[in-house]
């Protein structure tokens, strides 16, 4: 039995030392100037800034913007309301100019509380939210964008977030029974009438993509992306290059996974998370999908950064038109992530961890069947 054991852990062992030496092939570049100690002076810098969507779609954002939607919801256990309405203000100091919620968060709540903290800097910053589903007696019930369900999610929104336009009206999810021209005619209207700026669509195909740019030109399509979830490579990312639409990978860091935080031993709050009954926060697909974390760890030792940091700083560096939107309900996570917008970590050492990541199989489903349905890709 020892003996295993020790076998075993040789085999770890030796596994980690191949993995660790894929990355030494190409040594970090400059490890001083990314180094955790220097990345802390450089917090004081504000974040930079980017712009999703071209011509007149074109959004002057701040290169990463902040989720707000685990403020209240589905991300388990969260300090009090007025602990977030601070986090928020912080992110504002920091630099951060994109904050992102909807309606659905709650529902209502998120709206509430994002235009608590930050409806009083409504000119210096930019609130993104969402319209498309049915929400009754507190619950969503399922997709709806028509036109009439849209011109009133934007009304009731404004009010709730204390703004008088919406920077980027999102339709949330794709509508089967409404046409999409229908759905890209309605935002075309709200922006000729002054009541919203942007327009972006989440999780939608790329002849949708198409169909909807062609109405009405796209700021953003934002969809789940991450080290863990790379499908959007295939079709969505193309299309954007190709129309000049910016891309916002939200679930930046797996949900929490790829911080190395959650591991098969990790209690979810049952009250207050979605991710306990996902397949891939099940115990044996955390521990299988572990050596994904593994990698980050190894990449980021020699750099000082975490695995947070590894996960956000590969997708900054995929493209100047990409804008994560890490959430979190602690300063500390906050700091941490928005100091990766000034990593100067060179492309081929991405690529050599990405290639690295390629060979990992994930394991589980990134949405059970249900929300699996509501997507179009
Ligand atoms: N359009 C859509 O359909 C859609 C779907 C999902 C999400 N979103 C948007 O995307 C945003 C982010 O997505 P998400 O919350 O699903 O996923 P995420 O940002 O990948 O992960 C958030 C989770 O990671 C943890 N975390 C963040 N930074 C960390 C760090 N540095 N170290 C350790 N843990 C860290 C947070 O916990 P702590 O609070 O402990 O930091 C939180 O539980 C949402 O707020 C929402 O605005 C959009």
């Amino acid at each position: 039995m020892e003996n295993s054991e020790n076998n075993s852990n040789r085999r770890d062992f030796l596994k980690s030392g191949a993995l660790f030496g894929a990355f030494a092939l190409v040594s970090p570049a400059v490890s001083f100037a990314n180094s955790a100690d220097n990345l802390t002076k450089k917090r004081t810098k504000k974040v930079p800034m980017r712009t999703l969507g071209k011509g007149k779609a074109a959004f002057q954002v701040s290169a990463l913007g902040l989720g707000c939607m685990g403020t209240n919801y589905h991300r388990g256990r969260v300090p009090n309301r007025q602990k977030m309405l601070e986090l928020m203000q912080e992110a504002v100091e920091m630099g951060v100019t994109l904050f992102d919620t909807a309606e659905v968060y709650g529902p209502y709540i998120n709206e509430e509380i994002v235009g608590e903290a930050i409806g009083k800097f409504k000119n210096k910053i930019s609130i993104t939210t969402k319209f498309g589903f049915e929400i009754q007696n507190g619950k969503s019930v399922g997709q709806n964008s028509r036109p009439e369900q849209i011109r009133k999610v934007a009304e009731e929104s404004m009010k709730r977030l204390n703004i008088d336009v919406i920077d980027l009206f999102y339709q949330h999810r794709f509508d089967p029974k409404v046409p999409i021209e229908d759905v890209a005619g309605t935002v075309k209207d709200l922006i000729q009438e002054g009541k919203v700026k942007h327009f972006g669509m989440c999780e939608v195909s790329a002849d949708t993509i198409r169909k909807a740019h062609a109405v009405q030109p796209l700021t953003a399509i934002q969809s789940e992306y991450s080290l863990m979830w790379r499908e959007p490579e295939k079709e969505i990312l193309p299309i954007c290059e190709e129309l000049g639409i910016g891309f916002v990978p939200y679930s930046p860091v797996g949900r929490g996974y790829l911080t190395g935080m959650l591991n098969d031993q990790w209690q979810f709050y049952p009250q207050n998370d979605m991710r306990q009954d996902w397949p891939r926060f099940q115990p044996e697909a955390m521990k299988d999908n572990y050596k994904l974390v593994q990698l980050l760890i190894d990449f980021g030792h020699e750099r000082g950064l975490t695995p947070a940091q590894v996960a956000l700083g590969w997708l900054l560096n995929k493209n100047e038109w990409i804008v994560p939107i890490p959430g979190t309900t602690k300063f500390v996570h906050l700091h941490e992530n928005m100091v990766t917008a000034h990593l100067d970590i060179p492309n081929q050492e991405w690529k050599a961890l990405e290639n690295e990541v390629s060979k990992i199989q994930i394991v589980g489903d990134r949405y059970p069947a249900e929300q699996q349905k509501q997507v179009e890709n």
